[in-house]
């Protein structure tokens, strides 16, 4: 049965650890941030075609116009196939809290509140693995090789210790830990870095490899000091983690000020989160450092800073 307006949502995300030698095979951690979402709603139509209004993009236009990338055309298309439920006489409309190309995973948030609101819409529920794997189809149009993590730690809404094409694998926070993520301002799609690190491993296998070890040894340790709640093995783990995505050539001048700054005034680590070259800067902070922090990301040049407890 079509109902007349179903609605469903889905979080923001941060990679706190391995993004890009997660690419390659080794593993990362990721958190939903629920601070931000995005929410999708699907209403009858009256008339024989399907639209879609994002307004946060300034889009409102038909499904039959839409161009052959366009990644909410192809998540309605796949949708639809998979429910196996035409796809027309009905409107799309999405809001999203969770700022674009800024390694927060609007893209993944999109395909998974809009293939859950149009499965409502149609009186079903599809299982979160499902969502995933609808999502990745749809990843692949923004980059060539996603790892999946996005979509991943999006449907399933808790936090992820992923590895490349196996099962996803959740685990326990014993303690929460309090992240700033703050945004440089700058837009950088990921399909950039992602190909100009595939770029550079061509060139010189042997190093990257290497520093993508590195990056998975990381993100074992972490794992292991989120499981046990020992969090002062996490900030010396988040800057050495940021040291080797430097080395990757994924920094950027901005990403450096703001790690630096919130380091400077009592950050317990700090590294970039997604893509790199400009995106995020998660910080990891307590109740007696985050203000003096805040303050020294937004000196530092930050347009925005969402606190998250990751628990
Ligand atoms: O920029 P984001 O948050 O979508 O993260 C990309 C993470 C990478 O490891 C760089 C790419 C991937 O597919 O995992």
């Amino acid at each position: 049965m079509e109902s007349e307006t179903a609605t469903a949502s889905a979080p923001g995300k941060v990679i706190l650890f391995g993004e890009h030698a997660v690419v390659y095979g080794r593993p990362a951690i990721a958190v939903p941030v629920q601070q931000v979402r995005t929410q999708a709603a699907v209403e009858t139509l009256g008339e024989s075609r399907v639209e879609i209004d994002a307004p946060d993009v300034g889009r409102r236009y038909d499904l039959a116009a839409a161009a052959a990338d366009d990644p909410i055309a192809a998540i309605i298309r796949l949708t639809c196939s998979h429910l196996g439920v035409p796809a027309n006489g009905f409107a799309v409309h999405i809001q999203s809290a969770i700022p674009v190309a800024r390694g927060l995973g609007s893209g993944a948030a999109v395909s998974v509140a809009v293939a859950r609101a149009l499965a409502r819409h149609w009186g079903r529920e599809l299982a979160r693995d499902k969502l995933a794997a609808l999502a990745f189809e749809v990843e692949k149009l923004h980059h060539g090789t996603p790892s999946g993590i996005d979509n991943t730690v999006i449907a399933f809404e808790q936090p992820v210790y992923f590895v490349r094409g196996e099962p996803i694998q959740s685990f326990r926070i014993a303690r929460p830990v309090m992240i700033a993520i703050a945004d440089t301002g700058i837009a950088a799609p990921t399909k950039i870095a992602v190909g100009d690190v595939r770029r550079a491993w061509e060139q010189a296998r042997a190093h990257y490899e290497r520093i993508f070890d590195a990056v998975g040894e990381i993100a074992r340790d972490a794992r292991r000091s989120l499981e046990q709640g020992d969090l002062n093995a996490l900030g010396p783990l988040m800057n050495s983690n940021q040291a080797l995505l430097r080395e990757m050539g994924v920094s950027s001048p901005e990403i450096e000020l703001l790690v630096d700054a919130a380091e400077r005034v009592g950050a317990r680590g700090a590294k970039l989160s997604g893509g790199g070259r400009g995106g995020n800067v998660i910080a990891f902070v307590d109740e007696g450092t985050r203000e003096r922090v805040q303050e020294a990301l937004l000196r530092a040049g930050a347009r925005q800073i969402i606190v998250t407890e990751i628990k």
